[in-house]
């Protein structure tokens, strides 16, 4: 079989749905899971839609022992007046592709796969929630199966697509966070797999996670991993400072993540003719900004929080308190822009959604 026929299997059981925004993030799932295998010589075969189940992998697979994997992470909105939408989901596959590339993982075609991911999504659309700030995320991962200690590169893949409804990411409004500057603990170098979604930069941040979460903080913003001087990302986002009315963000170096949030506002403030520029940034810029007044906003950007706002920066005892702990005009106004483009209700002049 190829890798565009797909074959689909239906659940006869079908789990209840939530019945309220209350939706704690990736523990509930659908009915339904997306399924292709890649085998040496064989490539990308068997794409399917079948019952949401366990997996049964030889404990020697080696996603189990070198981490050869690597995951997506995007949502399916539902409009007011009952549509679906996805948000660039053709950047998602892009960039799946580029973190495969890095984990030497045998590239998807990302337009087969868009095909069998729409399915997927038509075939679960009761499960896209309609409560206020609710989707339905969607996360596509691959896996090393092949049952082998050879420190090597995988014979074999699976990926699979899961989905889970989720709930607002905000109970309550945007509320500016307090973030830890994080000075022993590196997330990426340079050269190193930080540009990657891979499983392995998430699980070394946790000791990081822990330290920020003891002291009451919502999360880590790193450092460079060699002078721990210019500023790379926060845990799941990026990161963009309002200094004198420029807009900052880290440029891409190669040890952080292409956010398409990050992408998807650069391109909104270009078009705002609102000054956004790339490039280095330290951390002693940052506080030498706070001291003379000229930091005026801080925010992260990524697909579950969109905008987070950043009320307070921690750095070596330092407390720099960012727009007295409010959100910012900016932030404010890129987070409505791009949720009312997601959501239906402003219109898509950039051609970023796809409607299911
Ligand atoms: C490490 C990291 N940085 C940034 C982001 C934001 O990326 P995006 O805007 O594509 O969600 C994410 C989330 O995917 C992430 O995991």
């Amino acid at each position: 079989m190829s890798s565009s026929t797909i074959t689909i299997v239906k659940n006869p059981d079908k789990k209840p749905k939530p019945q309220s925004k209350d939706i704690a993030f990736g523990k509930t799932f659908t009915d339904h899971m997306f399924v292709m295998d890649y085998q040496e010589g064989k490539g990308w075969h068997e794409p399917r839609i079948v019952p949401y189940e366990p997996l049964t992998l030889d404990p020697a697979a080696m996603i189990f022992h070198y981490g050869q994997t690597v995951f997506e992470g995007m949502k399916a909105y539902r409009t007011e007046d009952d549509r679906i939408l996805l948000f660039r989901p053709d950047q998602n596959l892009k960039r799946l592709n580029k973190s495969s590339e890095r984990l030497s993982i045998p590239p998807i075609d990302e337009e087969s796969v868009m095909d069998h991911l729409i399915e997927l999504i038509r075939l679960e659309q009761e499960w896209v929630p309609d409560f206020e700030g609710t989707s339905l995320y969607i996360r596509p991962f691959i896996i090393a199966t092949e049952p082998s200690l050879a420190v090597a590169p995988s014979k074999s893949y699976k990926l699979m697509v899961i989905l889970a409804p989720v709930g607002p990411y905000f109970k309550g409004g945007l509320k500016p966070v307090q973030i830890n500057v994080e000075q022993q603990f590196t997330r990426a170098v340079k050269g190193g797999t930080g540009m990657a979604k891979t499983a392995g930069n998430y699980s070394s941040a946790y000791q990081a996670q822990a330290k920020a979460y003891g002291e009451g903080l919502a999360d880590v913003l790193w450092l460079d991993g060699i002078e721990k001087r210019y500023i790379e990302e926060v845990g799941s986002m990026n990161i963009f400072f309002k200094i004198d009315g420029e807009i900052v963000t880290p440029a891409l170096s190669g040890s952080i993540l292409k956010g398409i949030t990050r992408m998807s506002i650069i391109e909104l403030l270009k078009k705002w003719e609102i000054p956004v520029t790339e490039r280095k940034i330290s951390i002693e810029e940052v506080y030498e900004a706070h001291q003379s007044g000229k930091l005026e906003e801080v925010f992260g950007t990524g697909t579950a929080a969109v905008i987070s706002p950043v009320g307070q920066l921690n750095w070596s005892g330092q407390k720099m308190d960012i727009n007295d702990g409010e959100i910012g005009e900016l932030s404010q106004k890129l987070y409505d822009t791009i949720t009312g483009i997601q959501r239906g209700h402003i219109e898509d002049t950039e051609d970023w959604t796809i409607q299911i």
